[in-house]
């Protein structure tokens, strides 16, 4: 899905006849360690992205929702009493989900026309989905005044992703794309959403963050996501813990002994990978972002090995840019294709994105997209 040429698109006075209310942002999201620990309450840190999805808005008060979307290319006109779980498909089934939500939560909205569109690259792993959910979200709070706190907001958008569209998503990309802070990473507690905004001054250490889109398609919906949930939560039943989150590093050993042989390696996942959280933070705290680095590096070894996530060009894309000297590399997101980051020195980022690239050529995959990440702003009214 790619931004379509503005000269095309309809203006939102174009398409409904009047202007809009206002104008929303909501981004995408790199998570930069921390994957597959929100469902099992445990710990990530992700940072925002400058790019976003928008939504402009007007109220409506004859109980339709009509959304215009620049890249599904279509107006889809919805009544508000028709909304059920399931009965959307599609794309519009994300933002129809938060209005649904909002009201199955009693909050007393009504319709809404609704223009989006977007520069997050769709299907790669980037939260495009919870960039889309979150500025509907942000857009009828400020239209319809209801007041609610990012975290109430990004609660309301997961809801929507798993009881409407059916996803059954954690709470990382909804938290990530309401509250991160410009220059900041999201240190968060999933268990009880507390949150710390960690610096990242990426810049001052003359690091950037690649982001190579490996273009295969990354897919939640395809029942992988939900199998492997599922598994964790089986193993935290069998070890009588509420959540994974609730294994110390110190009692895995004794744990893996007691599970199923297929369990074992999603266990040793989670509880490392919330140990790499920690860390991970511990040398942001200290200013050190090199010692990031390895701490990724492991994350995706964990990835691909234990929780078995990763795919050949995430793999190859990881091991390309470590030897083209990258500090570290890993996969990011739910998986099964998507993007890797690679934290390089700045004055390496061309060398280390082109050494990928070749690599991508020579196993004859499709040549990855590359963006730099700096950390931005999470969901705001722009206008
Ligand atoms: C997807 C989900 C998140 C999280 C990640 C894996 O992005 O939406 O909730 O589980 O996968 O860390």
């Amino acid at each position: 899905m790619n931004p379509v040429n503005p000269v095309n698109a309809p203006t939102f006075a174009e398409l409904y006849g009047r202007p809009a209310e206002g104008e929303w942002a909501a981004p995408g999201r790199v998570n930069l360690i921390g994957e597959h620990t929100d469902y099992n309450l445990g710990f990530v840190l992700p940072i925002a992205l400058p790019q976003t999805v928008r939504a402009q808005a007007a109220r409506r008060d004859d109980g339709l929702l009509r959304i215009w979307s620049a890249q599904g290319r279509e107006l889809v006109e919805l009544r508000l009493a028709d909304l059920a779980p399931g009965a959307v498909p599609g794309w519009a089934g994300y933002p129809a989900g938060v209005v649904w939500a909002l009201r199955d939560a009693g909050h007393q909205v009504g319709g809404a026309d609704i223009r989006l569109d977007s520069d997050v690259p769709g299907g790669a792993g980037l939260s495009s989905s919870a960039a889309l959910e979150c500025a509907v979200a942000a857009a009828y709070d400020g239209l319809y005044g209801l007041g609610r706190s990012a975290p109430e907001l990004a609660q309301l958008a997961q809801r929507a992703e798993n009881a409407f569209v059916g996803v059954p998503c954690g709470i990382m990309d909804q938290m990530a794309s309401m509250c991160c802070r410009p220059g900041a990473a999201l240190f968060l507690d999933t268990r009880d959403l507390s949150a710390r905004q960690v610096p990242v001054d990426l810049a001052g250490a003359g690091l950037a963050l690649l982001v190579l889109d490996t273009r295969v398609k990354h897919d939640l919906g395809d029942g992988a996501y939900a199998a492997l949930r599922a598994g964790c939560e089986r193993a935290a039943d069998l070890l009588g813990l509420p959540a994974l989150r609730s294994l110390e590093p110190a009692a895995l050993a004794d744990a893996l002994t007691g599970l199923p042989e297929e369990l074992r390696p999603l266990v040793r996942h989670v509880v490392t990978e919330n140990a790499r959280v920690e860390a991970a933070v511990a040398h942001l705290d200290a200013g050190d972002l090199p010692a990031l680095g390895p701490v990724l590096t492991a994350g995706h070894a964990s990835l691909r090995d234990d929780f078995r996530v990763s795919c050949p060009e995430t793999d190859l894309a990881v091991e390309a840019a470590v030897a083209a000297g990258a500090h570290g590399a890993r996969m990011t997101g739910g998986g099964f294709g998507g993007s890797v980051i690679a934290l390089v020195d700045t004055d390496r980022a061309d060398h280390v994105a082109a050494e990928v690239t070749a690599a991508f050529r020579t196993a004859g995959y499709a040549e990855p997209r590359t963006l730099t990440a700096t950390p931005a702003e999470g969901a705001r009214r722009v206008r």
